[in-house]
């Protein structure tokens, strides 16, 4: 017990972050602080501590990493909905990088690992998939949110790692967004049709494996960037296909599309996907592949039914 560290989680009450609470709860690993902005949404709270934290309130930040005194701080909170950051550039830069800023001056002053999560958005995607050191060229303005992240935290003194993780799908408690599994599989369970795009690839990450990834760069006290998703690539048309057969849905509500006609407000990457041979190597990473990630999530969507 002496010997673990105490990290905290920012926007525990996302995708990620109600995963490191139920990976902390189940495996122990890490004493935790869980915050998030407002109340608590993870349905246990023995266990860990929880605390609100407003990614954008300075003092609010700086009074809870005192009181809790983490060595480590997990951050996923961000603005996440690609085309809500093309609408919002100020909220998304606010949330996406000023509160990066925020939180690195503490973690420097503090000497506290600052482990931060990135995207597959902050390449163009003209030639994927992709190593950690090759050129970053976001298409959108979430990618480049991420960018200037990525160059505060790189241009930091304390310890730090980015993770950039594709395409994350799972499922928790009341989430506040869905991801391509869940919708798909909803809307096909309901026999709607919908379209698809065929021509972007990308590695679906099941959400319990990025979770790993981040509890092994604290532990292993990891510095500099990772690529960590699932193994498997693919085009999404293809990914909501292996949905449908994995579910037994009909296939023929699948309308398959290109980008270009879907007409989106942020543009996306054509082909992402990462080379997955650092995190594998130096964080011990070893991500299930997709059809064992969906007998994954059907197992709990059996438990929660
Ligand atoms: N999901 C993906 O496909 C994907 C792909 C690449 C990279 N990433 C990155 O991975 C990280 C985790 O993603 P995720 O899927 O877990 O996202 P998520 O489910 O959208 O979770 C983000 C959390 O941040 C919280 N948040 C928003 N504003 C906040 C604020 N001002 N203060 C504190 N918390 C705030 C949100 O709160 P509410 O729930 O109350 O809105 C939400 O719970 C993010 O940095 C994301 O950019 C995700």
């Amino acid at each position: 017990m002496r010997d673990m560290k105490t990290i905290l989680t920012t926007g525990s009450n996302g995708l990620l972050g109600q995963k490191l609470t139920e990976k902390v709860l189940a495996e122990g690993r890490v004493r935790l602080v869980a915050t998030s902005k407002g109340i608590n949404r993870y349905p246990a709270n023995e266990g860990y501590e929880y605390a609100e934290m407003d990614i954008l309130n300075a003092a609010q930040i700086r009074a809870v990493i005192e009181k809790y005194q983490p060595e480590a701080i997990i951050h996923t909170a961000a603005m996440t909905n690609v085309d809500t950051c093309e609408a919002n550039k100020e909220l998304c830069r606010q949330l996406n990088v000023d509160a990066v800023r925020t939180l690195l001056s503490i973690c420097e002053e503090k000497n506290i690992q600052l482990v931060h999560l990135s995207t597959d958005f902050v390449f163009d995607g003209a030639d994927g998939p992709y190593k950690e050191e090759d050129a970053v060229n976001p298409v959108s303005y979430y990618g480049e949110s991420k960018v200037l992240a990525e160059e505060l935290l790189k241009n930091s003194k304390t310890n730090w790692a980015i993770l950039r993780t594709i395409l994350v799908y799972g499922i928790t408690n009341d989430m506040s967004r869905s991801n391509i599994v869940l919708w798909a599989k909803g809307a096909l369970e309901k026999t709607s049709p919908i379209n698809v795009v065929n021509d972007q690839w990308r590695m679906p990450t099941l959400a319990e494996d990025l979770a790993e990834a981040c509890l092994l760069a604290v532990e292993k006290n990891a510095r500099g960037i990772y690529h960590v998703s699932g193994k498997d690539y693919m085009s999404i048309a293809a990914l909501v296909r292996k949905v449908a057969d994995y579910w037994s849905l009909d296939q023929s509500f699948i309308n398959e599309i290109s980008s270009i006609s879907l007409n989106q407000t942020a543009k996306r990457p054509v082909k992402t996907g990462f080379v997955l041979d650092k995190a594998i190597k130096d964080l011990g990473y070893n991500p299930h592949r997709f059809e064992e990630g969906l007998a994954i999530l059907d197992q709990q969507m059996k438990r929660q039914s």
